[in-house]
């Protein structure tokens, strides 16, 4: 069929393209092994630490998913039958529970309601209780992306401290590195998960692996399989540029693009926008008189928000009519809230145009799936908001 216009797509990842970033990924193919491969690749080292925000650790980068970077991180740290702290609140962290386990892990997992997130004073009883510090590993969730849940880091980071665990600090930031605030010596993450699809604003296929000092020496002496993701043969080449096997290029030169945007706008400002507009979406979605599927303010993300669609409305109708009617994308609900939510996802490049015709094509698809809701009445309280806020205000705090 003749489409005309943009698919749009609304989905917290893999996210839009900035034309830039899609442009610089249209390069010949180059030798991986060539003298001069590294003045391509050295640089992105470094401003995925800063982006990371880390001096002192050091950025893997794995030619897959995200999920390829969790497996990394465990693999290369931990033993088989080591104890670990875990928490599961939505499908992401779920996944992370899973793969754990599979990977031989014995994993002390809590579970929360969906739509909270990692529960930091549970984590400090279990862990002041710990005192002969048979927990190995300590993981959070940063952005529950399929309930739109952000957690809070640095309270983890407390709770280790405050009963002085040594347990190694474990961060899914697949879609949070880039987006939202993060930190990762100041906060005292030792493995911190990013992937390319979400705030980096390329295509899937690149997992960043940020790892501190303390978890390179974890490294040394852990015994759990690995080979693809083996740290010791990344860190052979990777200080000269190059990669144990064929590394992805065309990712690389998007991912330098990408950098260069994040650095230029400055991380700051990047954090601040993605506030003011994921605050505008929520605003929009309040005027509807739906509620978020994150049960409280200090929950909400500012990269996703999963909505909750009325009882007598099937979430998963509303995206079908989204896409097929009016060509946009929303993300389902994953699990066990598949039909009763779907999400706007916030992250990347995006503005306020982006975020109103998120809003307004979802009030069609609610209207057509039956929901009652005004029309017009989510955009209008968004427009509200961005009409009177600036991104200014935010960045200062963010800074
Ligand atoms: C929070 C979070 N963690 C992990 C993953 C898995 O990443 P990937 O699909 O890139 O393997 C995702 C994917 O959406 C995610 O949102």
């Amino acid at each position: 069929m003749m489409t005309t216009g943009q698919t749009h797509l609304f989905i917290p990842g893999p996210t839009n393209i900035p034309e830039d970033v899609r442009q610089a990924m249209n390069v010949p193919m180059q030798d991986m092994r060539a003298p001069d491969f590294g003045e391509l690749t050295k640089p992105l080292f470094a401003g995925l630490k800063r982006v990371f925000r880390t001096e002192t650790g050091r950025v893997f980068m794995y030619p897959s998913s995200g999920t390829g970077a969790w497996e990394a991180a465990i693999t290369n740290t931990l033993n088989e039958g080591d104890t670990v702290l875990m928490s599961r609140f939505g499908q992401f962290s779920h996944l992370w529970v899973d793969l754990a386990e599979r990977m031989g892990l014995d994993v002390q997992a809590i579970d929360c309601e969906w739509g909270t997130g990692v529960p930091v004073e549970r984590y400090a009883a279990v862990l002041e209780a710990d005192k002969t510090h048979r927990i190995r590993a300590v993981f959070a969730t940063q952005n529950e992306t399929a309930t739109g849940v952000g957690s809070d880091i640095p309270g983890v980071r407390a709770a280790l401290d405050a009963c002085g665990h040594p347990a190694l600090l474990f961060v899914d930031g697949v879609s949070s590195i880039g987006s939202v605030d993060f930190r990762m010596d100041q906060w005292g993450v030792d493995l911190a998960v990013a992937g390319s699809q979400k705030g980096f604003m390329l295509p899937a296929g690149l997992s960043m692996l940020g790892v501190s000092q303390k978890a390179l020496e974890a490294s040394r002496s852990a015994t759990m399989r690995r080979c693809y993701f083996d740290f010791v043969d990344m860190m052979k080449v990777n200080d000269d540029g190059y990669f144990p096997y064929t590394p992805p290029t065309q990712l690389f030169h998007g991912l330098k693009a990408a950098l260069a945007r994040l650095e230029a706008e400055g991380l700051e400002n990047v954090f601040a926008r993605h506030h003011r507009l994921a605050e505008g979406v929520r605003r929009g979605i309040w005027a509807w008189g739906f509620d978020l599927c994150a049960k409280e303010p200090k929950w909400h993300s500012d990269t996703v928000s999963a909505i909750v669609v009325p009882d007598e409305i099937d979430a998963r109708e509303v995206i079908r009519i989204g896409y097929e009617k009016y060509r946009a994308s929303f993300g389902t609900g994953l699990s066990k809230v598949m039909g009763r939510v779907f999400r706007i996802g916030h992250l990347g490049d995006l503005n306020e145009g982006t975020c109103l015709t998120a809003l307004a094509i979802a009030e069609m698809a609610l209207a057509d799936a039956g929901a009652r809701i005004e029309l017009g009445s989510g955009v209008a309280a968004a427009q509200e908001w961005y009409r009177q806020v600036e991104v200014a205000q935010f960045a200062a705090k963010a800074a």
